[in-house]
């Protein structure tokens, strides 16, 4: 019999030179097996049969990578192992974590390098959809395919007949469906972001599913493209937003029109109004028309129509913002891309113009600076209230996401916006944002069109 030593058990769990990665020994009691999530080359179906399936990168070498799913309140441990060719963080977008579990290289970890692992360990505070992806060179390793969903039941979860993911993506393909490796096309940075040309649901450009007439189902929906904003809605299905960003709204609205920009989740509960043997789906609406992203085949009801709106989910355990007449907003100004006005920005410390922050790929700033520097936008105590006032002058939409923490949006006559981690700000908007600092740590706040953020939308925030 195989001798099961030290070196032994570390082959066996795929790593190489991990001293650490496992708990030491004690006792009699097995340490419970960890799970692994390795992100690696693999290929995916994602065009139609005709074509060759696509060479990806995913977690565990899928599109969508596993769905992880725990209770609220239940602990997540992963065994990141790192088997891509070039350096990788996991960043759990939208769970109020712990600073050091958050997967910013060179803010909250190192990069892990190919073949090392880096053992990752929470437990989501928060019930609701997320989700989790690389924060290291995003706009390839995203654009590539690794993304999967990260799921927080309620103790208390709504009555539905279905719980359904369904992770938007979209794909630069060429004619051969293979990914197009245009990554740091200076074009994409300083427009729209990459953008592509084949859009699938959960790794399928035709996601079908079957349903019957008057179920109820609960669509958890996620944009992970790199920077395409969907304009949704629903044909033969009729119901209520009832949670975005993970987090419940205080009261269920009807989901009709429903801009998802890039990060952004939002949780339906929707009843299948269609006839059987029609079809219900949700729609995508562009400027060249309308297609569904995806479809349910309608069967034989089993039940009547419930039609009544979904109590409230159950309400997270956040720290609501205090009094705001304390705290003074500060400013964010959020300049450049094509047809914009910046003539220069701030970059390695020295006063740059704008044709050689191009040059080095910058083409955007946030208060006149294009790279990151160890100067935080704040610096704030645990607990205080925040307000930032972001100021987008450039003449793009936006989808600014704040790590760590969910935030409201100020509207006007002092009422307040629902809990987001991602705010999708149109060209020329001023938005003000809200938030109670209280995760210590060294937090992001970026825009999520990831293009953007490598090229200068990238800030961060302190809380001691
Ligand atoms: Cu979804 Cu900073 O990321
Ligand atoms: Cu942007």
């Amino acid at each position: 019999m195989r001798k099961l030593t030290r070196r032994n058990v570390l082959t066996a769990l795929g790593a190489t030179g991990i001293a650490g990665a496992l708990p030491a020994q004690s006792g009699l009691a097995a340490p419970a097996p960890k799970i692994r999530l390795e992100a690696r080359p693999g290929t995916a179906r994602l065009a139609p049969d005709e074509y060759k399936p696509t060479p990806v990168w995913g977690y565990e070498g899928g599109v969508p990578g596993p769905t992880i799913r725990v209770r609220q309140g239940e602990r997540i441990d992963r065994v990141f192992l790192n088997n891509l060719p070039q350096e990788s963080t996991i960043h759990w977008h939208g769970i109020r974590i712990d600073n050091a579990m958050d997967g910013v290289p060179g803010l909250t970890q190192a990069a892990v390098p190919p073949g090392k692992t880096f053992d990752y360990g929470f437990t989501p505070p928060d019930a609701g959809t997320y989700w989790y992806h690389p924060h290291n060179r995003t706009w390839e390793q995203l654009a590539r395919g690794l993304y999967g969903a990260l799921i927080v039941e309620e103790t208390s979860a709504p009555d539905v007949d279905r719980d359904e993911v369904l992770m938007i993506d979209d794909w630069r393909l060429t004619e051969t469906a293979q990914i197009a490796e245009d990554f740091g096309a200076m074009h994409d940075w300083s427009h729209g972001g990459r953008i592509g040309n084949w859009i699938t649901v959960n790794g399928d450009g035709y996601w079908t599913s079957d349903a019957r007439q008057n179920d109820r189902l609960r669509l958890r929906l996620v944009n992970a493209s790199n920077a395409r904003i969907y304009n949704l809605s629903l044909k033969g299905l009729s119901g209520w937003v009832v949670a975005l960003d993970g987090q419940p709204l205080s009261m269920p609205v009807p989901a009709e029109k429903l801009l998802l920009a890039p990060a952004q989740r939002a949780d339906l509960i929707v009843d299948v109004t269609a006839n059987s043997g029609m079809e219900a789906s949700l729609l995508s609406h562009e400027r060249g028309g309308s297609y569904a992203v995806a479809v349910f085949r309608v069967g034989q009801a089993m039940a009547e129509r419930r039609a009544d709106r979904p109590a409230p989910l159950p309400a997270n355990p956040l720290t609501e913002i205090g009094p705001l007449a304390e705290t003074r907003p500060v400013d964010l100004i959020m300049e450049g891309g094509a047809m914009g006005r910046m003539r220069g920005a701030m970059m390695n410390g020295k006063d740059t113009d704008i044709r050689t922050l191009i040059s080095r790929g910058k083409a955007w700033a946030f208060n006149g600076q294009a790279d990151m520097t160890d100067k935080p936008l704040l610096s704030v105590r645990a607990g205080q209230t925040v307000r930032i006032r972001m100021n987008n002058r450039s003449r793009w939409p936006h989808g600014m996401h704040l790590h760590g923490h969910h935030f409201r949006q100020m509207l006007l006559e002092e009422q307040m916006g629902p809990l987001r981690d991602t705010l999708l700000m149109q060209p020329g908007e001023i938005s003000e944002i809200a938030f109670v600092a209280d995760n210590p740590g060294d937090w992001l706040l970026h825009c999520h069109m990831v293009e953007h953020a490598a090229a200068g939308m990238m800030t961060w925030l302190k809380v001691t």
